[in-house]
């Protein structure tokens, strides 16, 4: 499988890519001779939401469509760079008039709606810190996040308020809470479309220093709570040369990605790195559906898009006839993220669309794409392709020393490339973690091939990724435990042919409790309402023990060997 090869001749692409030569430009490219790619201020000020939106709406694009948005309703908007301009001005001054500052926690719980991305965009321009909810998270999600950053104002609807209504009371640092749909202003919760009819068109954007923070997503690890990952406005420099090379963008593209904001790849590729290549986005509210989403590839005359692995499964699954019955010659590059995309996804692609799906590689923490395959460049279906220009790519061992080609070891990835997570959210110690021996430890296992191609092997700790989201174990346990039939519970991914992992839960009922189907699904709306709608276990098994050390840790590596009928390995730690 590893021999094969899609061989690319670019003269045969319909485009020919921003990328001509991937070889070449590696070799020669550094970091600060691309400075001249984004748009400075003066004394070396930079602000990521004045390169993608006003660097274009001041100049040639300013009538150009940035925005198309289509409702979960059917409703259909346009905004050109000129109006995303307006807008996200008029936000800042909102933001303004509420006392934010340089730094503050401004948070969006929305969903994908053109509200969220100007007032993204407005929150950038202030020079305080956005941050982003999925709107599919619980009651414990939200307070978890809103809590440790001690966001001061939160922009929802009246539908997601409710969630946040249950966990106000244990946020004393959220001073507003501004609402999308409602007209009513009180002293806490106002109306968006009041402050925003007052509000002034004209905003001087805030001249930040290149490290100074622009946003932040939470994100799972093995342990804990989950971390505060937060993002310097010089990403944007990685995020526009990145989106130019691998998602080959330039701004006759109708480019669609089908991520959300609440995930890294909605803020990097949806909003930034795209639109300051001047490209136009598609947005779709809702959700997905197999018919829906060719529809909407055709309908917009979509040229690029970026998908998941799990969508492109689903819609293999949905059948070849599909596709067929609409016209999708304009689609010239497909690319997708998230978890390791199966060589048969790669050539479905060539098969359905003429053009392989373009595996890439990176992570919240990344804030860009590090690792990729190129239109200029061969495929190797299953391989994750080569690094970026300008990223040094390795694998280490856990000491931090590069192993020689075709050997399984930490993907690591040399310091300094510019959209590289600028800090942990007040945990200093997780931040240095990351690194080991000058390298930045990504936490997957995988190998290089003699040619320069990284291959996924898998995690090297038990975060599962589940139809591409990212959950951590812990989180998961914390929500069960909760639940008042249980006193413990073990949680691991267990594979899953169309969502890469499930959730599996093994879980200890209190004396006198019964597992059965009723308690189960009872279980599993329990943790969809408090901590996320993806985030729930879809099996659980009712166990008498669990496997822990001697100090009381459950040993998820144990249930994991179990499930699959693989060796548990070393047991000497584990309790008797
Ligand atoms: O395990 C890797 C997997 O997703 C993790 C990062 O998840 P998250 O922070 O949610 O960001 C995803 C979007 C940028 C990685 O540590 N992953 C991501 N891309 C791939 C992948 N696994 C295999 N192949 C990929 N292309």
């Amino acid at each position: 499988m590893k021999n094969e090869v899609i061989e690319k001749d670019i003269k045969k692409l319909s485009k020919e890519p921003n990328l001509k030569d991937y070889a070449a430009t590696y070799k020669l490219f550094n970091w600060k001779a691309a400075y001249q790619h984004i748009d400075w201020f003066p004394k070396g000020k930079i602000n990521a939401a004045h390169n993608a939106i006003d660097r274009n709406a001041r100049g040639d694009r300013k009538s150009k469509v940035a925005l198309f948005w289509e409702g979960s309703d059917g409703e259909k908007r346009k905004y050109t760079f000129l109006e995303l301009m307006e807008l996200s001005n008029k936000f800042a001054n909102v933001l303004k008039t509420l006392g934010i500052e340089r730094g503050d926690r401004v948070f969006f719980f929305l969903p994908r709606i053109p509200e969220l991305y100007y007032g993204f965009l407005g929150t950038l321009k202030t020079g305080a810190i956005a941050g982003t909810l999925f709107a599919a998270f619980g009651e414990q999600a939200l307070l978890d996040r809103l809590q440790n950053s001690a966001a001061r104002i939160l922009i929802t609807n009246k539908d997601l308020k409710e969630r946040v209504d249950k966990v106000k009371d244990k946020l004393p640092r959220l001073e507003k809470i501004i609402l999308v749909d409602s007209d009513k202003n009180t002293d806490y919760v106002l109306s968006l479309t009041k402050l925003m009819e007052k509000a002034p068109e004209d905003y001087k954007v805030a001249h930040m220093d290149p490290s100074d923070p622009a946003f932040m997503l939470y994100t799972s690890g093995t342990t804990g709570k989950p971390k505060g990952v937060i993002h310097q406005h010089l990403a944007i420099l990685h995020e526009h040369m990145s989106a130019k090379w691998v998602l080959d963008l330039r701004e006759d593209d109708i480019y669609w990605c089908t991520a959300d904001p609440g995930w890294v790849t909605g803020i990097a590729y949806e909003i930034l790195g795209t639109w300051s290549n001047g490209a136009a986005t598609l947005v779709y509210e809702g959700r997905f559906d197999p018919e829906k989403w060719y529809d909407l590839l055709q309908e917009y005359d979509v040229t690029v898009w970026y998908t998941a692995p799990t969508a492109v499964r689903l819609l293999m699954a949905a059948g070849n006839d599909l596709p067929e019955k609409y016209d999708l010659h304009q689609l010239r590059h497909i690319c997708s993220v998230g978890e390791p995309l199966n060589p048969e996804g790669v050539k479905w692609g060539k098969k359905v669309f003429g053009i392989p799906f373009h595996d890439t590689w990176w992570q919240t923490e990344t804030g860009g794409i590090l690792i990729a395959n190129y239109p200029c460049m061969d495929v190797k279906p299953g391989s994750m392709g080569k690094p970026i220009p300008g990223v040094v790519a390795a694998i280490v061992n856990d000491k931090g020393k590069v192993l020689p080609p075709n050997n399984e070891g930490n993907l690591a990835i040399k310091p300094g490339w510019p959209s590289m997570m600028q800090q942990i959210w007040r945990r200093p110690q997780k931040y240095e973690s990351y690194f080991v021996g000058g390298w930045y430890i990504s936490g997957d296992r995988a190998l290089q091939d003699k040619d320069g191609y990284f291959w996924f092997i898998g995690r090297a700790d038990d975060v599962i990724k589940t139809a591409g989201e990212r959950v951590g174990p812990f989180e998961v346990e914390s929500a069960l435990i909760e639940h008042p039939s249980i006193v413990e519970a073990g949680v691991i991914g267990k594979p899953d042919p169309l969502r890469g992992e499930i959730i599996k839960a093994f879980v200890i009922l209190k004396p006198g409790e019964k597992g059965s189907d009723k308690l189960l699904e009872d279980i599993q709306k329990y943790v969809k309402k408090h901590l996320a709608g993806y985030a729930y276990p879809r099996e659980i098994e009712f166990v008498e023990t669990l496997p822990k050390t001697r100090s009381g840790k459950i040993v998820r590596r144990f249930l994991k060997a179990q499930e699959m009928g693989l060796p548990i390995g070393d047991t000497s730690t584990l309790e008797e």
